[in-house]
């Protein structure tokens, strides 16, 4: 690690509340005394900013006050002063009516609690899936010295013998249970072995994939994505992190000097190489959108869709997080990927991606495979186009079934959630397996929030026949655990008028990921006619956060973000407070 020149107390942005010698000087000291703190941190020493989504009810992040308090450690040992501070937690199994509705408002709780409060750097603990996105987008539009620190993942699942990933095994439980393969009985009981420790779901999901996307950013510390949550080597990365982020104020290296278009670059091949989910395309195209980087749809299907997988992890594969670190984690990866990577980039860590993948060795070729010889080869995530999705649509190859990956089939449409509930399961319904299903209306205007509902379980009478995969087309996402034939985040969406809301029953519609095509076979005279008649669905609610939000998130293409919360406004400090 570097050491910096130290900065003179007058240069940190922090002095301009602690280093006064007036009546606001002394109120700003004296209110933190109350919980004593001496006098002596107030003398110009770097303040770190602790940005804490602890919330017992986003249970991945449970642990966060033990994470925080390590941070507190390596801030002291390294001559700063710690603050923590909290923000909105975002709890992927808890919130409703999904927590990516929430990912934007918790970003401007970052943002503006970075910029109001004096503090010189900041640390970022995040988990669950969302928060990763959402302190990461605030921070970008401050840009002060930032570091992350993610809460690893849980121990792995273990039930009656096998492994149990979270939200996998769930899913394919569950469509056990609906084909009456598997007991309601037997699937209560894997409840209590699907997840035996603190952390974050431990499959390749979107919260590891996120973490994961934070080491390969360069903006977390090497081991960052795998080490499981309740492994001492977790404590210590979070320590680490706090002796790092004194260093970074002092050097002033900045969250934008990390996250440069090179550094996406890497991100997304990495992402390809981790097989990771698809929800990382929409978090990567907003966090970019805070720095004033562009990235596109096409970015990921040119730099990265022929890349393989390397990591046999579920969804997609058989192991799950904690083998993956026990295999020497995501720095194996990114040196088997080297070759490919901008290596001279100066992370976090103090050193440059290369320095930070020297000593990576793979311990367990089951779980990480070498580039020469994949997991899975072409794992990236491939983008659609045509009439269906003129801003396009995702899907990931990977984790398909290759013979629909090319496939013409009868549309049998559900105009929202509810409508797909109530009918799905009915004996009656006109389908079989070589249909698509369509389902509208749960984009981010039109859920609002875009649920990860895309993955649409299959009729039970199809499940009976053993067939278990069949193309399904929606303006949704999908949990990164899910896996499937499973068309994505078609743009525009059904509810801002896309022509997923005029698609009907019976209607054609081919797909062929090798030549990137999702097509719907109507005539452009009669989707016109359609066009006339279609009415946007009226919103549940037409005021308050979710108005704010309908009225101006970006579509699935642009990252979701809203559109006036893109760039940085940087953290100037704000006028005096009395
Ligand atoms: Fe939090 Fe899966 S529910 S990471």
């Amino acid at each position: 690690m570097t050491n910096s020149p130290r900065k003179k107390p007058e240069e940190l942005r922090s002095q301009q509340w602690f280093g006064r010698q007036d009546r606001d000087g002394f109120a700003y000291r004296s209110w933190l005394k109350g919980k004593g703190i001496p006098h002596d941190q107030f003398d110009g020493r770097p303040v770190i900013g602790i940005c804490n989504t602890f919330s017992e009810l986003t249970p991945c992040n449970s642990h966060f006050r033990t994470i925080a308090e390590q941070v507190k450690i390596g801030v002291y040992e390294a001559g700063g002063f710690p603050l923590e501070f909290p923000v909105m937690s975002l709890g992927e199994v808890m919130l409703r009516p999904t927590a990516m509705l929430y990912r934007n408002l918790s970003s401007m709780d970052v943002e503006e609690s970075i910029r109001g409060n004096p503090m010189d750097g900041v640390v970022l603990l995040m988990g669950c899936d969302k928060t990763t996105p959402a302190l990461i987008m605030g921070a970008a539009s401050a840009d002060l010295p930032t570091i992350g620190v993610s809460g690893g993942p849980m121990l792995n699942g273990k039930w009656r013998g096998q492994e149990l990933g979270s939200g996998t095994g769930v899913w394919s439980m569950s469509e056990q249970v609906r084909a009456g393969t598997l007991k309601l009985a037997e699937f209560l009981e894997a409840e209590s072995c699907m997840h035996r420790s603190h952390g974050h779901c431990m499959t390749m999901g979107t919260a590891s994939t996120m973490a994961s996307m934070v080491e390969a950013l360069g903006l977390g510390l090497p081991g960052n994505a795998a080490y499981p949550a309740v492994d001492g080597r977790r404590n210590v990365l979070a320590r680490m992190a706090g002796r790092r982020i004194v260093e970074m104020v002092h050097s002033d290296q900045t969250i934008s000097q990390i996250l440069t278009r090179e550094a996406f670059e890497n991100a997304i091949k990495t992402l390809a190489a981790i097989g990771g989910s698809t929800n990382a395309v929409i978090h990567l195209i907003a966090m970019a959108g805070r720095l004033g980087v562009t990235l596109t749809l096409e970015d990921f299907d040119r730099l990265a869709s022929d890349l393989p997988c390397l990591v046999n992890l579920q969804p997609s594969g058989d192991h799950l997080m904690e083998d993956f670190c026990y295999a020497g984690g995501l720095p194996v990866v990114m040196k088997e990927i080297e070759h490919l990577l901008h290596k001279d980039l100066l992370t976090a860590s103090g050193h440059t991606v290369a320095e930070n993948i020297a000593s990576a060795q793979n311990h367990d070729p089951r779980v990480i495979k070498p580039f020469s010889a994949p997991f899975k080869d072409k794992a990236g995530i491939a983008v659609l186009r045509g009439n269906l999705a003129p801003r396009g649509a995702v899907i990931k190859p990977s984790a398909a079934t290759p013979a629909l990956l090319v496939h013409k089939g009868r549309a049998v449409v559900f105009e929202n959630i509810e409508d797909f509930h109530q009918r799905i399961d009915d004996e009656n319904l006109d389908v079989d397996e070589t249909c698509i299903l369509v389902l509208k209306n749960c984009g981010p205007k039109g859920y609002p929030g875009m649920a990860e509902v895309g993955n649409m379980p299959l009729p039970p009478k199809i499940l009976r026949k053993g067939i278990t995969d069949m193309v399904r087309i929606s303006d949704a996402r999908m949990s990164g655990t899910a896996y499937g034939t499973v068309v994505l985040h078609t743009a525009p969406e059904a509810a801002a008028g896309g022509a997923l809301a005029l698609v009907e029953n019976g209607d054609t519609i081919e797909l062929d990921v090798p030549k990137r095509l999702l097509q719907l076979h109507v005539s452009d005279a009669v989707l016109a006619e359609r066009r006339a008649l279609w009415k946007a669905p009226e919103p549940r609610l037409n005021s308050g956060y979710w108005k704010l939000y309908i009225d101006h998130v970006l579509q699935a293409d642009e990252g979701c973000d809203l559109d006036f919360l893109r760039g940085q406004r940087g953290a100037f400090v704000p006028r005096d407070n009395h």
